[in-house]
């Protein structure tokens, strides 16, 4: 069948950053391992003007070649560029398209086509776009499919309204929301780890969890995204997408297969379990100019592109509830900012107390240190470790904390994949799992937007944080709330 049916891949807003930095490398990646199909093209769309030549050198400036399989990269390169072609035009013109839709058409040589779009554009233009690619560039023989990213929308009805646009043009089917975080090796793994070992599904309830912690942090501002990120903020931006996938996967029942709809019917099912976020389970910052490593940074409101009295959070913390019998009083606490001291990602499980521990002596007055934890480390440095209590070899009988570390560089030799490398595998393979459908984004905003109003209508002013530094000391006191200590901050992580 490969060898019969072309595949064309639009990238549309292809002088974007987006582009550059994940979608072509991902595209040439999947080329190089040879896992796209025999006949090929790629295109660039975009207004810019510029030749196939100019697109060609400017994403071969972003390519890169895996660490381990140096050899042949040249040849390889030049190869999958002699299949890139740009289209200068207007995103809401169908006459732009419909030529688009003829060079598409020379290329593929009367065989099966089938044609994804990425849309690496401002959501503003997704209508317009979908509107002039499915009407005069689609597929007429194969499939039509179209990648979209957040944002979707700013909240429960904008997110609606976008949904019924889209609609107008495509069915559900043809949709692929990607969220990239769902295409990160750890976050994939999850499912594996809960699902085929016997020693942790048992465990995964309220009857041995006190708590999950999910942790989304940066070490670098919004420098240059000001004006997208001021109109969205840290929970658009990191919370209600990203983080809330992780703790979907993390918290949903067992699927009836594998099968990307019976997925999505559980993650839909604990997300609709979730309470609403209520304003005093959050906790909102903003970070502030800092001299640090004999450097100024300057805070958030000093980006131009950002106005002076911009009161959008550049870091949340929130404590969330999922209402139902596995799960019932067991706080998910999610922490995500930007300009903090380290950058990095993880699932943080706290189980409970030993009862009855014989060995309660050992441990001092603060058994809360005693407990097992689970952590993910989805980046950097992927890892799996269980934080367990160990006697200290020798006659005495002493305890101290050690890991099971399952640390993926040492484990594996091979370089994990970018999440943009599976995700487009997965679109162009019809494989909708690690997509979002639009119950489930339905459901994710739900639990968010009536925060996300009164946060806006009551103008609440976020706690302000140093540059580099570990965020407001807000977000202990919300833990606290709960009897929950930050993993990340125990200092023996
Ligand atoms: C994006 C956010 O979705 O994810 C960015 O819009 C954020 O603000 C980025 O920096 C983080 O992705 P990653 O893969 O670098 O952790």
């Amino acid at each position: 069948e490969q060898a019969e049916s072309n595949l064309s891949v639009t990238v549309v807003g292809a002088s974007g950053d987006l582009a550059k930095k994940k979608i072509f490398p991902a595209l040439f990646a999947l080329f190089y391992e040879d896992c796209l199909p025999q006949n090929f093209t790629i295109f660039g769309y975009a207004r810019t003007k510029m030749t196939d030549e100019e697109l060609r050198e400017m994403i071969s400036r972003t390519l890169t070649c895996r660490i381990d399989k140096r050899e042949n990269c040249g040849d390889k390169m030049e190869k999958f560029l002699e299949r890139c072609f740009y289209h200068s035009g207007q995103y809401n013109s169908e006459e732009h398209f419909a030529e688009l839709d003829s060079k598409m058409k020379q290329k593929e040589g009367g065989k099966v086509s089938n044609r994804l779009f990425y849309l690496s554009i401002p959501p503003d233009i997704f209508v317009d776009v979908v509107r002039c690619a499915s009407g005069k560039a689609s597929s007429k023989n194969g499939w039509t499919r179209v990648i979209v990213e957040k944002p979707f929308g700013r909240d429960a009805e904008s997110s609606g309204e976008l949904t019924r646009s889209l609609k107008q043009y495509l069915a559900e089917d043809q949709i692929f929301r990607i969220d990239h975080y769902l295409g990160k090796e750890l976050v994939e793994n999850l499912s594996v780890l809960r699902f085929s070992n016997l020693v942790f599904e048992p465990l995964w309830s309220r009857n041995y969890i006190r708590n999950v912690q999910f942790i989304f942090s940066e070490d670098f501002g919004t420098e240059g995204r000001g004006g997208y990120f001021d109109n969205y903020g840290i929970i658009r931006d990191i919370m209600q997408n990203h983080l809330l996938q992780i703790l979907a996967l993390f918290a949903m029942e067992t699927p009836v297969s594998l099968d990307a709809e019976d997925i999505r019917n559980e993650k839909v099912k604990v997300l609709r379990s979730m309470r609403r976020l209520r304003l005093e389970d959050v906790v909102i910052g903003q970070y502030k100019r800092n001299s640090k490593d004999g450097k100024t940074h300057l805070g958030y409101t000093e980006d131009p592109t950002v106005p002076n009295d911009s009161l959008t959070p550049t870091f949340a913390a929130a404590a969330l509830f999922i209402d139902n019998a596995r799960w019932d009083g067991v706080p998910f606490l999610m922490k995500a900012g930007k300009a903090l001291n380290t950058r990095r990602a993880e699932i943080r499980v706290q189980f409970r107390h030993v009862p009855g521990n014989l060995y309660k002596r050992n441990f001092g007055t603060d058994l809360d240190k005693a407990t097992n934890e689970l952590v993910l480390r989805v980046q950097p440095d992927e890892a799996i470790y269980l934080k367990i209590n160990n006697k200290i070899p020798g006659l005495g009988m002493r305890l101290d904390r050690s890991d099971l570390n399952l640390l993926y560089s040492a484990r594996y030799s091979k370089e994990i994949p970018d999440a943009y490398e599976r995700l487009l595998l997965d679109a162009i393979e019809g494989e909708r799992r690690l997509f979002i459908r639009s119950d489930e984004l339905d459901a994710a905003w739900s639990i968010f937007t009536p925060l996300l109003k009164e946060l806006e209508a009551k103008k609440i002013a976020p706690e302000l944080y140093p540059y580099g530094s570990r965020g407001p000391v807000g977000a202990h006191y919300l833990a606290a709330n709960y009897n929950v200590r930050w993993g990340d901050l125990t200092g023996d992580d």
